[in-house]
């Protein structure tokens, strides 16, 4: 499962990950082999339990793996202190999950700013970031509602936006429309066609086949292993990197 052009951004290697102890052991990561180029966007798919959610934590530092390696930007990741790990979350990766994990008690901009803070911009800066990011994503109009007042689809903006608010590497999104109906999941579509067009590297977890064809690869996962890999060949800009790799 490897991309050929140059160091990818984001590798893996012979990642583990297994729970329990004994009889109970469960692997839910076995032995993956990953990479991602810089600007592409990667689509996993696969049943509930089969690996998906964890192979993402590993991925972005979130947990750690039993064994193997993960290096993002050439560095490795899975073998770094505590410390260094929380920065890297903090300052190289944007997550997105199904249920948005938004802060209830803060508004839309509050919640995208605290994250640009975290990784280290000043205040005004942080708040500047925050007003472009939701303007970009639709919802200039809504920066001062808190999460309950916002829609599904709409605090989904407002978690990419957050997620984007580090300028990360790599955006990690699991089943981000997993939450949404039909016209929401439209406009999250919408917005990672439109972060792949502007060259930002995507790892996506999805149920939904409108979304993983956005990808330049869709990769399909059962049982912990990564069994069978599409490169798509679509229309957008974005894709113009896949189209060039097709000869190999
Ligand atoms: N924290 C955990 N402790 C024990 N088992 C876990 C934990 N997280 C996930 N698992 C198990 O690992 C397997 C993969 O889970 P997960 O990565 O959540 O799959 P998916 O995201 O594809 O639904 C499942 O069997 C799940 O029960
Ligand atoms: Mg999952």
């Amino acid at each position: 499962m490897s991309d050929t052009a140059g160091t990818p951004l984001l590798r893996a290697r012979g990642l583990r990950k297994e729970y329990g102890k004994g009889e109970g052991r469960v692997r839910a990561v076995d032995e993956v082999d990953l990479d991602v180029g810089a600007g592409e966007t990667v689509a996993i798919m696969g049943p509930s339990g089969c690996g998906k959610s964890t192979l993402l934590h590993l991925l972005g530092g979130l947990d750690r793996p039993s064994r193997g390696e993960v290096s993002l930007n050439g560095r490795r990741i899975d073998d770094i202190g505590e410390k260094a790990l929380a920065r890297l979350r903090r300052t190289a990766v944007g997550f997105v999950f199904q249920s948005f994990h938004l802060m209830e008690e803060l508004t839309a901009v509050e919640n995208v700013e605290l994250s640009a803070l975290l990784a280290g911009r000043s205040p005004r800066a942080a708040r500047r970031r925050a007003e472009e990011l939701l303007e970009q994503v639709g919802l200039a109009g809504r920066a001062r509602f808190l999460p309950s007042a916002l829609s599904g689809g709409q605090r989904q903006r407002v978690a990419v936006a957050r997620a984007l608010s580090n300028e990360p590497l790599v955006v990690l999104a699991d089943e981000p429309t997993g939450n949404l109906d039909s016209a929401a999941t439209l406009d999250v579509l919408r917005l990672f066609e439109g972060l792949h067009e502007a060259g930002q590297t995507l790892v996506i977890v999805t149920h939904d086949v409108r979304i993983a064809a956005t990808a330049d690869r869709m990769i399909s996962m059962r049982d912990g292993v990564l069994v069978d890999e599409t490169r798509l060949t679509g229309g957008t800009t974005g894709r113009l990197g896949a189209l060039a790799g097709l000869g190999d």
